[in-house]
């Protein structure tokens, strides 16, 4: 089998794992898989079908009649879900928060977890989740977790929702929403968000992306992965 080289990077929401991954990914020319947008389809659909995210059993119902697939046009990643794009549809808190609440359960994270060591067995990937390094792709070569302080996280978040054209939420919201999540994330049962013991920690508090990226680079340009 051929050997892939995939690169995780883990942390909270907020702290930059997103831009981080995609700059990386374009930099070493390999794609860039957004795990936490398959989260956030399944809890658009539990949000669009009314069906209750704590129950494994309704979930599950609904998983055996979703389809869910990832496209990559031009290097960019596209969701698909029951054929329809939600790339854009995805990014609003209320689906943030769905995202958070589904992906407690294994139901949904077994399915989730299948496809993404699907795809990371055949090709070169940078990922980025709550659970890569620990769980899904325990012997990635490079391992990152990425965090921040709290309120810089949501500042970023806010910034983003901003740039997506949303006038309405309020920083306060994002905080709270960020918080809700870094705790459910992390006291789940099955795969919480925590760092990997081999991961390496980076803390972006005060430090612009070019400068989180350059450390990155740093470590892996120490290693053998050409
Ligand atoms: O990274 P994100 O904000 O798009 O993730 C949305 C939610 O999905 C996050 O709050 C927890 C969940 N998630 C997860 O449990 N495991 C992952 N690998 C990625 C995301």
């Amino acid at each position: 089998m051929k050997k892939v080289l995939n690169i995780a990077i883990d942390g909270p929401a907020g702290a930059g794992k997103s831009t981080i991954a995609r700059l990386l990914a374009q930099k070493l020319g390999i794609l860039y898989l957004d795990t936490g947008a398959m989260y956030r389809a399944i809890g658009l659909k539990a949000l669009r079908t009314g069906t209750d995210m704590r129950s494994e059993t309704d979930m599950g119902r609904l998983l055996g009649q979703t389809s869910l697939d990832i496209r990559f046009a031009d290097g960019c990643q596209q969701v698909l879900l029951d054929g329809e794009d939600v790339s854009q549809a995805i990014r609003t808190p209320d689906v943030s928060r769905a995202a958070s609440d589904v992906s407690a359960l294994p139901v949904v994270r077994l399915r989730l977890v299948a496809l993404q060591r699907r795809i990371a067995a055949e090709q070169d990937l940078v990922l980025d989740g709550r659970d890569i390094g620990t769980y899904v792709l325990p012997q990635a070569r490079y391992k990152f977790f990425l965090t921040a302080d709290v309120h810089e996280r949501a500042r970023r978040r806010l910034l983003d929702l901003r740039a997506r054209g949303d006038r309405d939420t309020t920083l306060e919201q994002v905080l709270e929403d960020v918080i809700y999540r870094d705790r459910q994330d992390s006291e789940r049962k099955m795969a919480p968000l925590r760092q990997a013991d081999d991961a390496i920690l980076l803390d972006s508090t005060g430090q612009s992306i070019e400068e989180t990226i350059e450390s990155v680079l740093a470590i892996i340009g120490q290693g053998q992965h050409e």
